[in-house]
């Protein structure tokens, strides 16, 4: 059989990626797909970035609309990343009748219902496995791997830059803006780093994933987003004292309520698994009601990794590409007519454990004055410490663990804490995930 035929847009590390690993594993890949994989056509804009391709034999084209609708196209593969012109290149390649492969989280998160949609209608598939996690096969997991089970939640480190930055922090007990600084420096933040530092790439990755396991239409705007450029050194430090280490999780669950869709730094046990993933690298646990706790491992971004993933997704979309759409894997798992409307809780209806920590004046009083706070609003402690008063200032640092309460009880009691006149600054607020 002839090779299927590939057209690639946005030429960066992950388009090499993808032609380093087609090429390299071209013999195992057709062994796999039945066919060849062939990238046949690129759009490039500078003729020098698609030289090496050129002299392949693989045709250059200056414009997107030219690649939606090449003849010798089979499947586009998308990498430009951002929303546009994005979207208008993957709805114009499908209206074309071509399947489409992306990395693009952002693009999906916000418009994946329309885009999905359209495919649908169209019969071709869009597939989305560099999206979530750079290489980790968490998308098949989803979909195919646990599709037997009743998905309870999902809990992942989801964007390696923060996963660096958090761990200078520990490791070298650096600032917040000394750990970005370094990461910079070494490529692994961008030169604005908002989306990854303030949790929104995290919150596309969870958003796609909430929605393949609970069977839900994608809503990024329901996700709660809270970054880690607000955490301070000492609370990591002393989440260590009380045996847990912070990670900016992206987290999804079920509860009798609705969907829980939320990221921000959070504490985990240490000895989870999860909590010693350290630098660069993602990982993601899912629980299902059969299956119990599972954990996938690895890089989460990077030129071949990212382009296993790619190429992982054309292989499905070869041997798909015959097959009648209505017995392919759905896009998001589900049935699209059995899509449910599970409501969203807002992020003050999540329960869970939570850190506080406060500066107080160290007299009489004092610690029962908070604790009748939490008393009032139901709140239960579970643990606490207070740091030895400065000579000075005769301040202290108090901080308390507290058992599973509701949130908006929890920013009630951290408001009064506040009023309170032996009390100083903010309450720090954390959130506590054991994941048993
Ligand atoms: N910027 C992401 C990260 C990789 O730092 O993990 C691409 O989503």
């Amino acid at each position: 059989m002839k090779p299927i035929k590939v057209g690639i847009a946005g030429m960066g590390v992950v388009a090499s990626g993808v032609v380093s690993v087609l090429e390299r594993n071209q013999t195992e890949i057709a062994r796999r797909a039945g066919r060849g994989i062939e990238v046949t056509v690129v759009a490039e804009r500078t003729p020098n970035k698609a030289a090496h391709l050129a002299e392949k034999g693989v045709q250059i084209v200056n414009d997107l609309s030219a690649l939606a609708s090449h003849p010798d196209v089979d499947i586009v593969v998308e990498l430009m990343g951002g929303y546009e012109p994005a979207r208008t290149f993957v709805l114009e390649a499908i209206a074309n009748g071509k399947h489409v492969v992306t990395a693009n989280k952002a693009l999906l998160a916000v418009h994946g219902n329309e885009i999905f949609k359209a495919a649908q209608d169209k019969g071709v598939t869009v597939a989305f496995e560099a999206a979530v996690a750079g290489g980790i096969p968490v998308i098949k997991a989803l979909r195919e791997g646990l599709s037997a089970n009743r998905i309870e939640w999902i809990a992942g480190i989801i964007n390696g830059t923060t996963n660096f930055i958090l761990t200078q922090m520990r490791d070298k007990g650096w600032t917040f803006a000394d750990a970005l600084k370094v990461a910079q420096e070494l490529g692994y933040a961008e030169a604005d780093p908002t989306f990854d530092v303030e949790g929104v790439d995290a919150a596309h990755k969870i958003t796609l994933m909430s929605s393949l396991a609970f069977g839900v239409p994608i809503n990024f705007e329901a996700a709660s987003i809270e970054g880690i450029s607000q955490l301070a050194a000492q609370d990591i430090v002393y989440a260590e004292k009380f045996g847990y280490r912070i990670k900016l999780l992206g987290i999804t669950k079920r509860t009798d309520a609705g969907i829980e869709l939320r990221v921000h730094p959070t504490l985990i046990p240490e000895n989870q698994l999860i909590a010693n993933v350290n630098g660069v690298m993602n990982a993601v646990m899912i629980k299902g009601d059969a299956v119990g706790a599972t954990l996938y491992y690895g890089a989460g971004a990077g030129s071949l990794p990212t382009g296993s993933a790619v190429v992982a997704d054309l292989i499905d979309v070869t041997r798909l590409h015959t097959a009648d759409p209505e017995h392919r894997v759905p896009h998001l798992a589900f049935q699209p007519d059995a899509l449910e409307n599970i409501p969203m809780l807002p992020l003050s209806a999540v329960k869970t454990r939570y850190y506080l920590r406060m500066t107080v004046q160290d007299k009489t009083g004092v610690l029962a004055d908070v604790t009748r706070i939490l008393a009032d609003r139901n709140i239960s402690v579970d643990a606490m410490m207070q740091s030895e008063a400065d000579d000075t200032a005769h301040e202290a640092q108090i901080v308390i663990m507290t058992h599973e309460c509701i949130e908006s009880d929890i920013d009630a009691a951290r408001e009064a804490i506040k009023t309170l006149p032996s009390t100083s600054g903010e309450v720090v607020k954390l959130r506590v995930e054991q994941l048993g």
